[in-house]
Order: C-alpha cells, then structure tokens, then sequence
C-alpha cells in the first residue's frame, strides 16, 4: 500500500539528457537556430595556450552542437564561423581560422552525409583563400541532395554588408523595371538576402556572456527569442544547449500580437 502511495505522489523529474529530449521534442521546437560561437580566445587564454588552441576546440564543438542540433530536429543551424570584422585580427590567427573548414570537412563529412546533413554557406565567397572555397565547395556538393538539417556555415560574414548588397540588387530591379517602387516589399527585401532561402532565426545563441549582435543577421533576427550564457564556446555541450532549448519552449512569442485571450 505504502509503495503505492508513493508511486502515486512521485512525479516523475527528467533526469538523464535523454529523458529531457524525448520530453522537449514533444514541445515547438525552433526550426532555425543561429549561433554567435564566442570565447574560444579566452578558453585558451584560461589554460595558458595560444588563440588557435581554442578555435581548434570550438571546432570539435561544431562537431557537437551539428550532431545533437541534428538529433533535437533542428531544421538549420546557422553557425558565425568569421565576420567580415575578422580580417583585423592578427594574420596568423585568420590563417588558422581559413584552416578550420577544410579540417572540420575532411573530418567529419562522411558523418554530416550519414546523419543526412547539408552543408550550406553564407557571406562572401570572393576573399576566402582557394583552399577553403574548395573545401566548403566540396562538402556543398557531398551533401546537395541531403534533405537533413542545414548547417549554414556564416563565413565572411556581415549583416550590414549583407543589406547593402541586397539594396544594390532592389536598386537595380527598379531601374531595369523588373519591379515597381509600390511593389517594394518587406519579402522583396528578405528574397534579397544570402538567407532566401530559409526560414528566419527563430532562437538566437551567444556563448561566453558578451551580450550584442556582432553584425550577425539583423535583418532575419527580428523576431528571433535571444539567449545568452557565459559559457565559452569550447565548453559549451548539449546540455547547455538543451537548457537554451527548454528556456525557449516556456516563452511566448506574439510577435507583436496578443496572447489569444488577451484579444478581446
Ligand atoms: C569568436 O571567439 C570566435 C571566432 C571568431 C571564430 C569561431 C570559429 C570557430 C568556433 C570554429 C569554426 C569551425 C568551423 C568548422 C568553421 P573569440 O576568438 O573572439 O573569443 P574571445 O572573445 O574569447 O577572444
């Protein structure tokens, strides 16, 4: 009698990273997730090694977050692997971080095939060095009929550099006449962007507590739920990441809209 009593008063508290997956793919998940992967230089600052040291770990980490990105149902992760910003760092560092895609490829593509991922790029293609051109190349066309999640590599990457370019185009449908001033609209103006294609942000990461946008999406971000931890980006894991996850089910999102029963 006893134990019944007390299988009748326990409710049951998820407590293994599975258990807390199984209960938040039952819940809205986000279809677009992007993430600002921040603090690899002061991870590797933490342990007395070179910047390198850490982007070398937010790599394995990229490895992490696609696969488990991948298992929660996630339909894009856009991940901002190098502003436009970037190229005033020190040559040495740029040189490491061109590096990096054709590492993360070699390594883990067959595993982004298996899993059924597609490999996808945003930004300007124009300045990267041949070598990581190829590999992104490469790992576009492994994974082309892929049907998976996306995983949108944001290299060479600026928002605003982004919208100016997407104006230039708009500007020059007008004066061909392709369209009208009058039919210049908010979708003219998204269908313009590197982001077409895909549906905008709809959850917004940034890792190792820096609190900003960094030219990062500012157009599609509009409306995205923002979330912040002061994790580093090497040290981030699923069960940061789920954390996120569960914070943006309990949110409401009206989009400048009403509750329903606050509409009255
Ligand atoms: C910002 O941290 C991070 C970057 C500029 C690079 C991000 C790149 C990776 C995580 C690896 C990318 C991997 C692939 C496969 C493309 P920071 O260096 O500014 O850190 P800090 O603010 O602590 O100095």
């Amino acid at each position: 009698m006893f134990d019944k009593l007390l299988r009748k008063k326990t409710t049951a508290v998820p407590s293994t990273l599975q258990e807390r997956v199984t209960i938040a793919k039952e819940k809205p998940m986000p279809t677009h997730v992007a993430i600002i992967m921040d603090g690899n230089g002061r991870w590797a600052k933490q342990r007395k090694l070179p910047r390198i040291a850490g982007h070398h770990e937010g790599m394995k980490t990229v490895r992490k977050t696609t696969l488990f990105a991948n298992d929660l149902g996630i339909r894009v992760l856009t991940l901002y692997a190098f502003s436009t910003e970037n190229w005033k760092r020190p040559k040495r560092e740029i040189d490491f971080l061109m590096k990096l895609p054709g590492e993360f490829l070699s390594t883990y593509l067959p595993e982004l095939v298996e899993n059924n991922v597609k490999v996808e790029m945003i930004g300007s293609s124009e300045l990267l060095p041949a070598h990581t051109k190829e590999a992104i190349q490469k790992a576009m066309e492994a994974t082309a009929d892929n049907d998976g999640m996306i995983l949108n590599f944001a290299m060479n990457y600026g928002s605003r550099f982004e919208i100016a370019e997407a104006v230039k185009n708009l500007a020059h449908q007008l004066s061909e006449n392709l369209i009208q001033l009058d039919e210049l609209t908010e979708e003219n103006v998204s269908s313009a962007m590197m982001t077409a294609h895909l549906p905008d942000p709809d959850l917004l990461i940034r890792t190792s507590g820096e609190v900003r946008l960094s030219n990062f999406m500012l157009w599609q971000l509009a409306y995205a739920e923002l979330a912040f931890t002061d994790v580093l980006w090497p040290d981030f894991n699923e069960a940061n990441m789920l954390d996120i996850i569960e914070d943006y089910q309990k949110r409401s999102r009206r989009f400048g809209s009403l509750e329903g029963d606050e509409i009255k």
